[in-house]
């Protein structure tokens, strides 16, 4: 590839698995003395680090996941960045880690992405998935807040997460976060711990798990990577209300918005497992499915607990994928963008 280059040829973007390859160019900026610097767009490269470096040892590492989407214009669509950007902060404060300021977090995607613009290719079923994160990497074994880290962002293309109704089981034994812990930071801990139980739960058969309160295992917080939302008899959307165990999801929020939008009740409230497998079982109509950036929304099939698999509703008539429908149309530009969610990428 050379300077003037926007992408290198070879790549199929029919045939691509999702994370695995990057796009040519990452974005970088150290941070030392208090302060970010160094910042540079530069191709993609291995990072050298020290052996010391705190991120190996003691866990300060947080992410982001947002999309970049070709819109029915042609203009390049970077979805809820502000949203994206505040919660990174939030994570970071969270982890001891030093805030990104906004022109590095938000100009510095934006050039990124007028650089590698050609890999937000127009496919309606197609974006392209921007990782910023952020790794301690002063050299000390001491237990402490590195003084020192590194800023990285990488794009990866991407077409569905999950290309099926997802069959999920709820986790009686390991838990996601406890209360005060976590959980709310994207940290690469959470997702660390939560990889033994995941892989157990395939080895079972399932696609994902449902996790429930670290106190009494009596309510849902969360499906694997995503949060989860119900819909119940087709007109009240219910969701577990925030804490600092949940995540405070992006597409959670903006599903709750068009939600009310479209005339559904929404309802945040802790929501037990019983009430859930208590509604299936009386007939009602419930709708489950788990919602993030990567996933967007994917339909939950089955809920197994307690050796027992409960089924959801799916039918082509399901509200979700109205949701979904109108989710996406705003992010290509089909539908008026009223909460001002699209950050247009200049010509
Ligand atoms: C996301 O939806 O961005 C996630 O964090 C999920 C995953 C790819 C870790």
């Amino acid at each position: 590839m050379n300077q003037t280059e926007t992408r290198r040829p070879d790549f199929d973007f029919e045939n691509f698995t999702f994370g695995v390859q990057s796009t040519d160019r990452m974005l970088m900026a150290a941070y030392k003395q208090g302060e970010w610097s160094d910042y540079r767009i530069a191709p993609v490269q291995s990072v050298s680090l020290s052996p010391l470096a705190m991120c190996f040892h003691y866990g300060q590492t947080v992410f982001e996941g947002l999309k970049a989407f070709r819109m029915t214009d042609g203009k390049i669509n970077v979805f809820r960045m502000e949203s994206h950007w505040k919660r990174m902060n939030r994570s970071l404060e969270r982890m001891a880690m030093p805030p990104l300021p906004r022109n590095l977090f938000m100009d510095g995607i934006l050039e990124l992405l007028k650089m590698e613009s050609d890999w937000v290719i127009d496919d309606p079923d197609y974006s392209l998935y921007i990782r910023p994160f952020v790794i301690a990497t002063e050299s000390k074994l001491g237990v402490d807040a590195s003084q020192e880290y590194l800023f990285m962002v990488v794009l990866s293309p991407m077409r569905a997460y999950y290309n099926k109704p997802l069959k999920v089981k709820v986790e009686t034994e390991y838990i996601r976060s406890a209360r005060g812990g976590a959980g709310a930071a994207k940290n690469g801990g959470n997702y660390g711990a939560s990889l033994l139980p995941q892989i157990n739960a395939k080895k079972e058969g399932f696609d994902q798990i449902i996790w429930l309160d670290a106190q009494e295992k009596k309510y849902i917080e969360e499906s694997g990577t995503m949060n989860i939302l119900f819909l119940l008899s087709g007109e009240t959307l219910l969701t577990p209300s925030l804490s600092d165990s949940i995540l405070d999801g992006i597409t959670r929020d903006s599903l709750l918005k068009l939600a009310r939008e479209e005339g559904f009740t929404v309802e945040e409230r802790p929501v037990a497992i019983e009430e859930i497998i208590q509604r299936i079982e009386n007939g009602e109509r419930v709708e489950a499915f788990g919602a993030g950036t990567a996933a967007v929304i994917s339909p939950i099939e089955t809920i197994s607990f307690k050796g027992k698999a409960f089924a959801t509703y799916l039918e082509a008539d399901a509200g979700m994928y109205r949701l979904k429908n109108k989710l996406s149309s705003i992010r290509k530009g089909l539908n008026p963008d009223t909460y001002g969610w699209n950050q247009l990428l200049d010509a």
